[in-house]
């Protein structure tokens, strides 16, 4: 057995290529449906995204490769390294090898950059000068402002304002590389103002600063939309993490039993575990597992139907697991998790039961990411430690049955900026929000009449 602690590849064993799981779906993926119920076209998406992200969107090509300026680019930090959390085997008395696929070692601190640098690329190369975006935790709006950056292109970010109070550096890591970061619900926009005027004092959500972000597109030829997950072609950059763990794994003599990542739109997971959904599809005996907070149980809980993206209705309609577009979850600390439904790839799998979920609350959550960085010594985000809770649950379930499995999961982000939320943890002050039964078939009865 492998005795490494990280197991590393070199630049040119990074992955060249995207891996599209959509020609490998059981089902294919229902159209994405514009307000009036008839199937979205490309077009219909010009004014708001690039082209070619459109293309990949609705690409049906297994796989796509990545151009060679994008590769320099992600050569920056990748390949990142597969670790072992032997200290934390160690910790749980599990049988049971435990690895994590650091993503956190992304000048922006998490997987995010992995798309960021795409979008900008695309995006510049068909001349726009401007992207705007939402942030939830700001983990995505920092790796586009990183991205914008590097591609000298400039970027306007909508952070969603329980995140922005709870998280000032996050505002300044983007306005470092010159982006402009606003607390949404802002009054710059009618989408914004509407929502200040029913509820001047709103937390905000994903969905807000959504309908923010592509309302600036909209209405300014210059600029373009740009989405940190949900989305296809999303999901599409991420695979390159997946394929690297399987790179990884193989040079440990590993094959994964279990593959976790945490759920907000589901492009890590989708990233850590869609280059293995061919491998279950062909019967491996592999358990595929997204993670949620018990405050936001989109697919542990919400039914498999059309929804649209965003608040104000501005996105089309997809279908998906979904809390109803309306709903504005508790203010958790894991604000990158906060969202009401989640990527269509991902739901299509989980509805054809490919992939499994499971909801843990926030403070359970952190309660793992303390064993974790007392044992490994790294902190994790808020969003992360959902996925590292997962992991010794299931490490523990080895532990009772001694079957010693291969459990891998995606360390999806560091903590630096989430100190204050750790603060809240060890005064005591985090609940253990849940979605009630009651909540969520109110916000569910507002749901599009389309099945
Ligand atoms: C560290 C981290 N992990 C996970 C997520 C969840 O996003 P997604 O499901 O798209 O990977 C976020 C979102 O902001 C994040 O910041």
């Amino acid at each position: 057995m492998d005795e490494r602690y990280k197991i590393l590849l070199s630049e040119s064993e990074m992955p060249q290529k995207w891996y599209n799981v959509q020609p490998d779906l059981l089902t294919p993926l229902p159209p994405s449906l514009k307000e009036d119920g008839t199937p979205i076209k490309p077009e219909d998406l010009e004014p708001i995204f690039s082209m070619e992200l459109i293309k990949q969107e609705v690409s049906q090509e297994r796989w796509i490769e990545i151009p060679d300026e994008v590769q320099d680019l992600l050569k920056i930090w990748r390949p990142t390294p597969l670790r072992r959390a032997r200290r934390l085997e160690k910790a749980l008395k599990t049988p049971a090898r435990i690895y994590f696929k650091d993503e956190s070692v992304s000048p922006a601190g998490s997987h995010k950059p992995n798309s960021s640098v795409a979008q900008a690329y695309y995006n510049k190369m068909e001349g726009i000068t401007t992207l705007s975006t939402e942030t939830g935790a700001g983990q995505w709006g920092s790796a586009l402002a990183f991205a914008s950056k590097l591609l000298g292109m400039k970027c306007r970010v909508y952070m969603v304002r329980v995140s922005y109070d709870q998280k000032p550096y996050r505002k300044l890591m983007m306005e470092t590389w010159g982006a402009d970061c606003y607390s949404s619900p802002t009054n710059m926009t009618e989408s914004g103002r509407a929502v200040l005027k029913a509820n001047p004092d709103s937390p905000g959500s994903l969905g807000i600063a959504i309908s923010e972000a592509v309302e600036d597109a909209v209405k300014h030829d210059d600029v373009k939309y740009t989405l940190g997950s949900v989305l296809n072609h999303v999901c599409l950059h991420q695979t390159i993490i997946g394929q690297e763990v399987k790179k990884q794994l193989e040079i440990a003599g590993e094959t994964a039993d279990i593959v976790i990542g945490c759920v907000g739109g589901g492009s890590n997971f989708a990233g850590i575990a869609f280059p293995f959904v061919t491998d279950k599809i062909a019967g491996k005996d592999i358990k595929l597992l997204g993670v949620e907070p018990t405050a936001c149980p989109t697919l542990t809980k919400g039914p498999y139907r059309y929804d649209f993206g965003d608040i104000a209705k501005l996105t089309p309609m997809m279908k998906m697991y979904t809390l109803g577009h309306d709903f504005v979850p508790a203010g958790i600390h894991a604000g990158g998790l906060r969202y009401h439904g989640a990527a269509p790839l991902l739901c299509s799998l989980v509805h054809d039961k490919v992939i499994e979920a499971v909801a843990y609350n926030q403070v359970d959550s952190f309660e793992a990411a303390m064993l974790f960085a007392n044992t490994e010594g790294m902190i994790p985000a808020p969003e992360t430690s959902h996925a590292i809770l997962a992991a010794i649950r299931e490490a523990e379930k080895c532990r009772e049955t001694g079957e010693a499995k291969c459990i891998v999961f995606n360390y999806s982000g560091h903590g630096f900026f989430d100190l204050a939320s750790y603060q809240a943890f060890f005064e005591g002050k985090l609940e253990k929000f849940e979605y009630s039964d009651e909540d969520l078939a109110r916000s569910i009865s507002k749901l599009p009449d389309i099945e």
